[in-house]
């Protein structure tokens, strides 16, 4: 089987967006590839600046892909700050990086043209966590020598450079590297969020996961709908029913459909909407509330996972090692 690897990275909590349109298409990779899932929190260094902050998304997402299913049987999952080796591959490949190819990476390149926008230095506001980081994110891929990397659009450029760095590496010291490509989900769901735009924690508009019913009554509450009276004819194709469809089946969503289009209330639209969710995330929930509270178990899954990527990344970086003429690392 072929590997491929994705990293995800705990700087909020989930929601029903990165549920549908991320983390249900990666847990199905396992059947088809050797799959491996780590959680980047060294990547998330550079958004979260609190130990407790990090801590706390770093427990939930695991918890999270957990209780969505995760089988840590069939799925290598772990933390990125697990694995050492990663650290001294982010090195060696800066030494094979050009800096243009840093300049040119989007996250960079949009904060300069956000500062000079703003009549800013061009690196106002940069650090070098930031400027890094498609080389740090170069080694997650490159460590395990994967060959997909399951990624959303935003990510691709990021693959892209992988790529680039694990091609020079391999003309300077012989071929070392298998040449990563990003699986981009093409026919991926966009999630509708609370306003009817593209579900998303920039604008504001999720919907949590994991909270609890009372929330997730008020979130439902909170999704705009037009004036129409109860008795007049709806929209079938409204946020509440985009939404009702990815927790129904096709018959139910049907059917509900047809009740808006003969006049069913906002209101009730509503409340139908509420169970149909709460009925399918309640189990969820469950789970996610008892490793929440069990966190030695989520840690133990973690060490286990590590123990297994550190199998790949040890024998990985030994090579690379001795390829560029390092002595290798035997008792460790
Ligand atoms: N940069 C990715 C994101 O922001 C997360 C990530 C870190 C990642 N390392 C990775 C994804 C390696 C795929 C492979 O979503």
């Amino acid at each position: 089987m072929e590997r491929a690897i994705t990293g995800v990275k705990p700087t909020g909590r989930l929601h029903i967006g990165n549920y549908f349109g991320a983390i249900l298409p990666t847990l199905q990779l396992s059947e088809d590839y050797e799959t491996l899932i780590f959680i980047a929190d060294y990547h998330a260094l550079n958004y979260i600046k609190t130990a407790e902050e990090l801590k706390d998304y770093s427990l939930r997402l695991a918890s999270g892909y957990l209780a969505c299913g995760l089988d840590p049987q069939k799925i290598i999952f772990f933390r990125q700050s697990d694995i050492p080796e990663v650290f001294e591959l982010n090195w060696i490949l800066s030494n094979v990086t050009p800096k243009g190819l840093m300049n040119r990476a989007h996250a960079y390149k949009a904060m300069v043209e956000q500062n000079e926008q703003n009549s800013l230095e061009k690196d106002q506001n940069v650090n070098m966590g930031l400027y890094n980081y498609p080389i740090l994110m170069s080694a997650d891929i490159l460590l395990y020598n994967t060959k997909y990397v399951p990624v959303g659009l935003d990510q691709k450029q990021h693959c892209e450079i992988a790529r680039d760095i694990a091609q020079i590496f391999n003309n300077r010291y012989g071929k070392t590297f298998a040449l990563p490509e990003p699986k981009i989900e093409e026919d991926v769901a966009v999630i509708t969020g609370l306003d009817g735009r593209k579900m998303s924690k920039s604008y504001n508009n999720t919907i949590e996961l994991f909270c609890d019913e009372k929330d997730l009554r008020k979130s439902v509450n909170k999704i705009i709908t037009d004036s129409k009276l109860p008795g007049e004819p709806k929209d079938p194709d409204c946020t509440l029913a985009k939404i009702y469809g990815l927790f129904a089946s096709k018959e139910e969503t049907i059917a509900y459909k047809d009740k808006l289009k003969d006049g069913l209330g906002w209101g009730d639209a509503k409340k139908e909407l509420f169970e149909v969710m709460n009925s399918f995330l309640t189990p969820m929930r469950d789970k996610y509330n008892y490793y929440m509270q069990n966190p030695l178990e989520v840690e133990k899954i973690l060490q286990e996972g590590a123990k297994k990527a550190r199998i790949i990344a040890k024998k990985m970086l030994n090579k690379i090692r001795k390829k560029i003429g390092v002595n290798e690392l035997f008792n460790n």
